[in-house]
């Protein structure tokens, strides 16, 4: 059996995407860029991510001399790379040429050529030149010494609607259903007279058919999937040592990159929080460490037993948001050590060297149009390349886990079609963020995977939202309560199964047993009122409190449940909403209301404390802050305690033995952390 080949960096990567070809004009910026590589204390690249046209300017003719000498200058230079197969963006001889690559819109016109990331996914005439293409590129450079890894197109994503795409689509839905009667049942199609009596009627998306529009983004994942798995053909077959990779991106969802990441050997993404960018009163510097730091768990818990890679981000501003400020002192160091703490082995920017022109020409980079050594971010590049080789020792050991989150793409994207009774605040991602705040603000380390993951690698899963159940889950989740599990869902969850149609018989449909309550009615609320909530005398959990429940109250009888907080207004007052039900060896908690961040804080407490899991630094950090932890396989542990805040904290170690790693001094139990740094420190098993 053929195995895939690992990802295992032995140094920290410190890289950038590095695009020599627009250079190749200057004399000396060549040799320049090598010095300046050296003195960023970059040790890498990534090569080749647009080079399609500098590679094969007309159909056929090649021109690989630039990239040999660049990859010779490389390596003689000590830097390691990346190299991207070129697909993120065509030729525009090959746009004209061969129409049908070009991707057409939902409106049934073909795009002009422009920009990028705008093929046709299913093109064969295109799936034919990426291959011929990454087939040269992996015979000329696939044995090269220093290549990391295949860096296979870039940022894929969008869709098509062209004929071939919609032709495939039909391909898909036959094996999928088998037959049109088994289609339409699964879609609900006799609704508004939509029946499908012939699979050639399949020819458009039709919005009102919610099942339909989660089965197109099946579909268009689908499509990426086997696009990358022709991608890679001629790269594994020619280099089978080394790995792949395509780099995602934070917050999209078109596609389901749970099942992407299958079809390569590690994870890497490009993270772009517009550090600042919001900061304010509404949405205080924090949120954007806490979000940032969902994101990191989630691409690494695609393949969560696997490092990862920060494969883009920038080294200064965007030139893309609204408004993006630059990075205060420290933030730049605090952004990067936080993809670390999470897994990464490593931080790359886009990009090293200020393009003279075109749309990205003022986005951040390493090196800006002046081309200094000496400025404020050069110096910030710099001095992680001088910590990383002080955290060497870091390389190789996981975050561990013993909650999650859950965030499905599938289910996400039924929430997004679906119309319900609050559709202004439905806000899954959001959701699970809320969710997710009161375990970061304790430094309790999360995975976030998808419903397809093995529970059982949880002390607790919290499962926010988890509207539609895919085949197997609800039994995987009995099995999981009944081994020990601590299973938390909220309101929204099971309503419909995998072809979007609501369960009959009652929500929270196959969930109803485990949970033990039965949803009768929703009720929605606008945005300025609040129902109260109170705790139940003398509830096993101990909860007690008044609390405030917004967006979406379901009113719940609590079959078999445990009643643990009750509502205590509207005309539902005194009504179950915070529940609890033991089965087997576990327990499974129900919040049928959208509550506030107090409950969500007690809520996560109480049960960490039944989980027997303990705040890393023995209870909650100042607002703001976060501890994430990193285990090498000896059992140590290495702490990186960060603050995203604009104010400086204090944060007592207590007696967990920490030392600090950049000091070496011993520590007294508290701890000054100044506005956005980063301390890290380690303690034996
Ligand atoms: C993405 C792309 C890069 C660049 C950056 C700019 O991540 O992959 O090519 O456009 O955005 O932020
Ligand atoms: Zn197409």
């Amino acid at each position: 059996m053929k195995t895939s080949p690992l990802f295992r960096p032995t140094e920290f990567i410190h890289g950038a995407d590095y695009n020599p070809e627009q250079w190749a004009k200057f004399p000396g910026i060549w040799d320049t860029d090598m010095r300046l590589l050296n003195e960023a204390n970059l040790n890498s690249v990534s090569l080749g991510i647009f080079s399609w046209a500098e590679l094969e300017p007309e159909e056929g003719i090649y021109r690989f001399e630039w990239m040999d000498e660049i990859i010779d200058r490389l390596e003689a230079n000590g830097q390691k790379f990346f190299l991207a197969t070129p697909s993120g963006a065509k030729p525009n001889w090959m746009a004209l040429k061969y129409p049908e690559i070009r991707r057409v819109g939902e409106d049934e016109r073909r795009r002009l050529q422009g920009l990028r990331h705008n093929h046709c996914l299913t093109s064969p005439i295109y799936r034919e030149k990426v291959r011929e293409m990454n087939t040269l590129l992996a015979k000329r450079y696939g044995h090269r010494r220093h290549l990391l890894a295949w860096h296979i197109s870039n940022e894929y994503g969008g869709n098509c609607y062209c004929d071939l795409c919609k032709a495939d689509f039909r391909l898909w839905l036959k094996e999928r259903y088998q037959t049109l009667e088994g289609l339409n049942d699964a879609w609900w199609s006799r609704f508004w007279s939509h029946t499908y009596t012939d699979w050639a009627q399949i020819d458009r998306i039709d919005e009102g058919i919610h099942a339909m529009l989660v089965d197109w983004r099946r579909f268009m994942t689908a499509q990426v999937a086997t696009f990358i798995r022709n991608e890679a053909a001629p790269l594994r077959e020619i280099s089978p040592q080394v790995p792949t990779t395509i780099n995602m991106m934070g917050g999209y969802d078109q596609y389901d990159y749970n099942a992407l990441a299958k079809e390569i050997d590690f994870i890497s993404w490009d993270s772009y929080p517009v550090w600042h960018g919001q900061a304010g009163e509404v949405t205080p510097h924090w949120h954007n460490g806490m979000w940032t730091t969902f994101y990191h768990d989630q691409f690494r818990s695609m393949k969560p037993d696997e490092p990862m890679l920060l494969i883009e981000t920038t080294p200064s501003q965007v030139n893309w948001a609204g408004a993006s400020p630059l990075k205060r002192p420290g933030m730049h160091r605090t952004a990067c050590l936080l993809a670390v703490s999470r897994g990464s082995e490593g931080v790359c920017y886009f990009q090293f060297r200020s393009s003279q022109g075109s749309s990205e020409k003022y986005h951040g980079t390493v090196v800006s149009h002046d081309g200094r050594n000496d400025t404020r971010v050069f110096r910030d590049v710099q001095d992680l390349g001088t910590l990383f080789q002080k955290i060497q020792p870091v390389i190789g050991s996981l975050p561990k886990s013993q909650v999650a989150v859950l965030h499905d793409f599938q289910n996400r994207w039924a929430i997004h079609h679906m119309q319900f009774v609050v559709n202004q605040a439905k806000n899954y991602v959001g959701t699970c963020v809320d969710h997710y705040d009161p375990f970061w603000a304790r430094g309790i380390g999360m995975d976030v995977p998808d419903q397809s993951v093995d529970f059982n690698r949880y002390r607790i899963v919290v499962a926010p939202m988890l509207h539609m159940l895919l085949p197997g889950t609800a039994e995987r989740l009995i099995a999981y309560v009944e081994n020990g599990g601590i299973l938390v869902t909220t309101y929204m969850t099971g309503y419909v199964n995998e072809s979007d149609l609501c369960f009959l018989g009652g929500f929270p449909g196959p969930l109803r047993e485990l949970l033990g309550v039965r949803i009768e009615e929703t009720d929605a609320l606008p945005p300025f009122r609040k129902v109260f909530v109170s705790g139940v005398a003398g509830n096993s959990l101990k909860l007690t409190g008044q609390w405030e429940a917004r967006d979406v109250c379901e009113i719940l009888h609590a079959e078999s449940a445990e009643v643990l907080a009750t509502y205590a207004s509207e005309f539902y007052a005194g009504t179950p909403v915070i529940t609890r039900k033991v089965t087997g060896k576990g327990v499974a908690y129900h919040i049928g209301a959208r509550m506030d961040a107090s409950f969500l804080d007690t809520f996560t407490s109480t049960i960490l404390s039944e989980a027997g899991i303990a705040p890393l630094l023995g209870g909650t950090l100042p607002v703001g802050v976060t501890a994430q932890t990193r285990i090498d396989p000896e059992g140590k542990t290495w702490m990186f305690l960060m603050n995203f805040n604009e104010t400086d904290a204090t944060v007592s170690l207590g007696d967990g033995k920490w030392q600090d790693v950049e000091a070496n001094s011993p520590l007294n139990e508290n701890v000054d952390l100044p506005a956005f740094s980063t301390r890290i420190f380690f303690r034996e098993r």
